[in-house]
């Protein structure tokens, strides 16, 4: 009798803990319409945010880029790309598509530095941009008596002054500086390079949207966009100059300008929006802000998925009478912890065992509650992809590409795309592909090609420097 009610018992909180995870399924649906309701939202905050500042949550900030690169750029340039867990130091030579020379350093950022005062986070860039100058080899020196540029690709909202300035508008990811919000982070750089006696000018300030599509221009005409899958997410893309009512200044010659979308902060009712995204957002460093941004990049998903286990755990018992302690703790799971569980293929999902133990020191686990676990991931990567492909599609909505125009059936729309969440998790890649495919049909997904654009930022800034050098006229004439 006492088995059988144990049993009972036990089957009581596991038909609980189920319904906790079919709830949050129905509320993270995302059925193709209502896709197209995101997609179309997507395209009128568009618009309404290039008719004036402040006039959408998506800021669709002019990057001062009118002008995208050629492949006929020359010359040797540095680059530093500051965003994400990791910045990176780069030096290029530049001599031709087929003819690049790049050499680089990744230095992960002390956590500190990322929460603490502007000049100290601008004191060590500085500082490991002037460690890896010191390794100029004759080759990759710049020509006597010239000055070294730089491409500085931050990744974060800026309002732009020129090619070459703006002031940081506010962080995003697990930034929060509160300093440097309002100063032009270009003559914070420049100060701190000065501190230390390292002689380089800053010629294009660009975010890394920005730079992903100038890197992915520079070896293909079709690039129109560009997107960060990443710690955060973001999107640029080629407008025509005079669909920017807030554009004041004169029409470039081009006609075109570059529009970094910030796209992370968009927000619309029609997004599926969970009590688990809400209580995160009032948890994070930015309340209020970035909500598209919180349901789709590697910053959060593996703390979506810890905070429904977290209320399995608490309201049905899940892992047993005890809620574990490690569960309990922000930002724990981290999202290349929830790809492994998800991509899990053996047969008794050993990877979710090992993930639950050393993570959160979580054992003795059934097979069927680590099954639900790699059903959890599915859920949240589903929604995250699916939305990304939405707002993809926005994008090619509003430069009218989303579908094959008479007479254009061949025109190719390449979108080049960045960041370890499309690089390293394949069913979200896949998922998101997928999604296109559903959105736009057979015949207009053979003319939009998603291509991998590996560290374009980093040559993307090198390669704007170089078209912004000051050394131009001397070299041009
Ligand atoms: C965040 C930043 C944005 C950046 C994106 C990807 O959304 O605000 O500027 O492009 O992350 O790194």
């Amino acid at each position: 009798v006492l088995v059988v009610r144990h049993r009972m018992r036990n089957s009581g909180k596991w038909a609980k803990a189920m319904d906790i995870l079919r709830d949050f399924e129905d509320k993270c649906g995302t059925p193709i319409a209502k896709l197209r309701q995101v997609a179309d939202a997507m395209t009128v905050e568009m618009q309404a945010g290039l008719a004036s500042d402040g006039g959408s949550k998506l800021k669709m900030l002019i990057s001062y880029v009118d002008n995208l690169p050629t492949g006929d750029e020359t010359g040797i340039f540095y680059a530093l790309d500051l965003g994400g867990t990791n910045f990176r130091v780069l030096r290029v030579k530049l001599g031709g598509v087929e003819n690049v020379k790049k050499e680089f350093q990744e230095v992960s950022i002390p956590p500190n530095l990322m929460t603490g005062k502007c000049e100290d986070l601008f004191d060590f860039i500085a500082g490991e941009l002037a460690k890896f100058v010191a390794t100029e080899d004759e080759d990759m020196q710049s020509p006597p008596g010239t000055q070294r540029e730089l491409g500085f690709t931050f990744s974060f909202p800026v309002k732009q002054s020129s090619i070459a300035g703006g002031t940081l508008v506010r962080w995003t990811k697990g930034f929060n500086i509160e300093d440097a919000v309002g100063q032009d982070v270009v003559e914070e750089l420049t100060k701190a390079m000065e501190r230390i006696g390292l002689d380089m000018r800053v010629s294009a300030l660009v975010n890394d949207t920005v730079g992903t599509l100038a890197g992915g221009r520079y070896s293909n005409p079709d690039v129109i966009a560009a997107v960060i899958l990443g710690t955060g997410t973001n999107a640029a893309y080629v407008e025509r100059a005079n669909a920017i009512p807030k554009w004041q200044g004169l029409l470039p010659k081009s006609g075109e300008m570059v529009i970094n979308m910030e796209w992370g902060n968009f927000q619309s009712s029609h997004l599926p929006l969970t009590d688990y995204d809400e209580s995160l957002d009032s948890d994070s460093l930015n309340p209020g802000e970035q909500i598209y941004e919180k349901m789709i990049s590697g910053m959060y998903l593996g703390e979506v998925v810890r905070r429904v286990l977290l209320r399995m755990a608490e309201e049905a018992e899940f892992f047993g009478d005890t809620v574990p302690s490690k569960l309990q703790k922000p930002f724990i799971l981290r999202t290349p912890d929830m790809s492994a569980m998800h991509h899990d293929s053996t047969p008794d999902l050993k990877v979710v065992a090992t993930k639950l133990k050393d993570i959160l020191e979580i054992s003795n686990t059934s097979l069927k509650m680590r099954k639900a676990i790699v059903e959890l991931c599915e859920i949240v990567a589903t929604r995250g992809a699916r939305l990304s492909a939405a707002g993809i599609l926005g994008i090619l909505k509003k430069t009218g590409r989303d579908v094959s125009k008479e007479g254009e059936e061949n025109q190719k729309s390449v979108i080049a795309m960045d960041g370890g969440l499309f690089e390293h998790y394949t069913k979200f890649r896949n998922a998101m592909q997928n999604t296109m495919n559903e959105l736009l049909g057979e015949e207009t997904s053979r003319n939009i090609i998603i291509e991998l654009s590996n560290d374009g930022s980093g040559l993307g800034a090198a390669l704007l420097a170089a078209s912004h050098s000051q050394y131009l006229e001397y070299i041009e004439s």
